[in-house]
């Protein structure tokens, strides 16, 4: 018969049992974190090159710096600005979550700005605006938010950053002018900001 083993060697390899699942643990823990940073990172550069089609080499994650946009007033918002760059020369930046505050409640943003200081894309990231109204502000449900593309301070002076039946240059989305106007507030808004700041945001 096998002899039982002892209480010491009992006691020695339920704690390496222990040791060996904590550390299991960890170790999954670490891999999923990193997967996670890895995707993560991935998905904000895949943002970068959909919203600035521009000519880069340098990695706009590591060339990132954080800004105060109060693009939908109040003490405002940490942004960050990725800068791209070509041969050390600015190329443009993007910024992103600029915020709004749409009908049913903040919107996230983000907005490629070439160096010239027009747009060269906006897109809704985030939102709760109601479906088959606000939502229609969104690149997945219609083509409203790509009329930003090439605008500028210099090509849609002050005054014209609203809605067209408010005055402006911009369309209004039927039964969602609410949505509309925030968007295109918010918008201008960053725009002004990288004009005024334009300087020190390279
Ligand atoms: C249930 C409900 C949901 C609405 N959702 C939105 C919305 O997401 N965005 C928006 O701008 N207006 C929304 N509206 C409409 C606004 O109340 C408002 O009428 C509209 O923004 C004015 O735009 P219009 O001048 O194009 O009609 C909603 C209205 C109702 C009754």
């Amino acid at each position: 018969m096998p002899e039982t083993p002892s209480p010491t060697t009992n006691a020695l390899l339920l704690s390496l049992a222990c040791f060996m699942a904590v550390a299991g643990i960890y170790a999954i823990k670490h891999f999923l974190e990193d997967k996670i940073t890895v995707n993560k990172n991935q998905a904000t550069l895949d943002m970068v090159e959909e919203l600035l089609p521009l000519a880069y080499d340098n990695d706009p994650l590591a060339d990132t710096i954080a800004v105060t946009l109060s693009a939908r007033g109040g003490a405002g918002d940490d942004v960050n600005a990725y800068r791209a760059r070509l041969d050390g020369e600015p190329v443009g930046l993007v910024f992103s979550p600029v915020k709004a505050s749409g009908y049913n409640g903040i919107m996230e943003i983000g907005m490629g700005i070439k160096y010239d200081g027009s747009i060269t894309g906006v897109r809704i990231l985030r939102h709760r605006e109601t479906p088959g109204l606000g939502d229609n502000i969104s690149q997945d449900n219609s083509d409203w938010i790509f009329s930003f593309n090439g605008r500028s301070l210099a090509n849609a002076p002050k005054g014209h950053w609203t809605a067209i039946k408010d005055g402006g240059d911009f369309d209004q989305l039927s039964g969602a002018t609410i949505s509309s106007r925030a968007v295109i507030k918010a918008v201008e808004y960053a725009l002004n900001y990288y004009e005024t700041n334009k300087e020190n945001l390279f």
